[in-house]
């Protein structure tokens, strides 16, 4: 058929230009790759509790959408659970970050509106930008200058669309510039604190309640695949803003709801960092040990990260991937992020770290990385 055809091709240029996006198998390597920063997705107590639940249960599947029948009272208890913990007076549950961030702004946000956002921002909320059809301006990564620059310009309400922690590069916002900002522009602040929750805070709470800045924020999203080990996300916000997402939101009307399962593994996982969970000390130890053995090697070129994604930059599709593939071979998954998931030149290692990577891995790791660098500073010079 001449739309396979159509197909086809577009997959050849991604060859051509070596960055065909394929599917894996997790291979038993040690995980130095996965977003499961605190072990929640393998953790005995979580596992055991669903485990005790199970029995329990009418059912597994929610079998309908909220607005069907697939509402129930644990969900809407987790939700009181979830916006107690995150200080917020609602929360909302979704299936998926990608579909709060995405249904969220292209609900919200009017075509008469302005969205300035960061310019590393995560697909799902460029999906909602674009949906929103708002008029649009992203601003250079964390620049202060920039935004301001651009919120000068923004006609109708003003929204600021930013990250706590950007997930290719690491870095954390500079929320309280940014928030001093919103108020002098009269913005409103939506936060994805997809890699902040279970990281950032004492507890995990993240970076607007780290701060204590969580009342000036419109709409905070945290999402559970990440440090919280299962799938789904909440959005938290004012009463007003829950109200007009179960009438507005296509993502949240228009699907099955979450399962039971996935809302205990949350509550559950939740309930430990509640109750001071051992691990976000033990993962912060890991990030300050690989901070600390990498500056050793001032040529390992690696972004400035304030949390558990190590960016190690390799350029060149090729190279990068011949890179990964040595360290995979030595019995650590890190993984390759490719042009265009980064910008040409960009192309980097993305690394990682959790409360369960022992200091002989980390140690391994680092020495790893630094052979890499060393073969390809040598292949240079002699290109020279
Ligand atoms: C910053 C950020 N926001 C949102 C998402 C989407 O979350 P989910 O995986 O729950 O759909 C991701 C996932 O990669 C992310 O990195």
């Amino acid at each position: 058929m001449f739309i396979n055809e159509r197909l086809n091709e577009a997959l050849k240029k991604r060859e051509a230009e070596d960055a065909l996006r394929q599917l894996r198998v997790s291979n038993g390597l040690v995980d130095f790759c996965s977003n499961d920063y605190l072990g929640f997705a393998q953790n005995e107590q979580i596992k055991n509790y669903l485990a005790e639940q199970l029995p329990q249960l009418r059912k597994i599947g929610s079998t309908g959408s909220r607005l069907l029948k697939g509402n129930y009272s644990l969900i809407e208890q987790v939700e009181n659970q979830l916006a107690q913990f995150h200080d917020a007076p609602t929360a909302l549950f979704f299936n998926s970050g990608y579909e709060a961030n995405s249904g969220l702004i292209a609900s919200v946000v009017s075509r008469h509106d302005t969205i300035i956002y960061d310019e590393l921002c995560h697909a799902s909320l460029r999906e909602g930008i674009r949906l929103s059809a708002a008029t649009a301006y992203s601003f250079l990564h964390n620049d202060m200058a920039a935004l301001e620059d651009k919120l000068q310009k923004a006609k109708g309400e003003k929204f600021i669309v930013i990250e706590s922690v950007y997930s290719m590069d690491g870095d954390v916002c500079p929320l309280l510039e940014i928030v001093t900002l919103a108020n002098q522009y009269q913005a409103a602040i939506i936060l994805d604190e997809a890699h902040a929750t279970g990281v950032i805070g004492n507890k995990g709470e993240g970076l607007a309640q780290h701060l204590g800045l969580q009342h000036q924020i419109f709409a905070r999203v945290h999402t559970f695949g990440k440090a919280i080990g299962s799938n789904g996300a909440v959005v938290l916000g004012e009463p007003v803003l829950r109200n007009y997402l179960i009438n507005f939101c296509k993502p949240f009307i228009y699907s099955t709801a979450p399962n039971y399962l996935q809302v205990l593994a949350v509550s559950k996982a939740y309930h430990l960092l509640q109750n001071g969970e051992a691990a976000i000390v033990q993962l912060w130890e890991n990030i300050n040990r690989f901070k600390f053995l990498t500056q050793r090697f001032s040529h390992i070129s690696i972004l400035k990260s304030d949390s558990a994604i190590f960016s190690v930059i390799i350029p060149g599709n090729e190279q990068v991937k011949l890179a990964a593939k040595y360290i995979q071979n030595a019995g650590y998954d890190v993984r390759a992020v490719l042009s265009p998931t980064v910008p040409a030149g960009k192309e980097r290692l993305r690394i990682c770290l959790h409360s369960f990577n022992t200091e002989l891995e980390i140690l391994r790791l680092v020495k790893l990385l630094e052979q890499i660098v060393t073969i390809i500073d040598n292949d240079t010079t002699e290109e020279a």
